[in-house]
């Protein structure tokens, strides 16, 4: 008796895939959606203002502990205003947090 068959377990982490999300995203594919309404602001800015210079970074290249750092570094360079750096803190810290806990 050969009994070695594993349960096949497919579970997809659902963030908020909202369908209105269509009319976004051009050359940003790369850079995950925003798990809510209010951080998908944060990631529009993100993607509006952080781009101009370099490629975007994965918000899950860096953990959760960098990011503040790295935001107040490139406020000044990227011209965004101390709200919109917290707003597009807060949708970074919330893919890279989760990243980390996603394994
Ligand atoms: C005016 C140009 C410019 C804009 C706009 C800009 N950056 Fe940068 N960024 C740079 C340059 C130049 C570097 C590489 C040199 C360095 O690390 O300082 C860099 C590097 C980085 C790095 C890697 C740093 C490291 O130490 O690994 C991150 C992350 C980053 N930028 C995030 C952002 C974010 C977030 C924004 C938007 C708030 C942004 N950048 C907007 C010029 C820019």
């Amino acid at each position: 008796m050969s009994g070695s068959s594993a349960p096949s377990a497919s579970r997809r982490p659902a963030l908020a895939a909202l369908a209105l999300a269509a009319a976004l995203a051009a050359c940003a594919g790369s850079i995950p959606r925003a798990p809510s309404t209010a951080l998908a602001r944060g990631r529009e800015l993100y993607v509006a203002k952080c781009s101009s210079c370099h490629a975007l970074y994965a918000p899950r290249e860096y953990p959760p502990q960098r990011w503040p750092g790295l935001v107040a570094d490139m406020s000044r360079p990227a011209k965004v205003t101390e709200e919109q750096a917290r707003s597009i803190l807060s949708y970074l810290l919330a893919v890279s947090a989760e990243g980390q806990g996603v394994k």
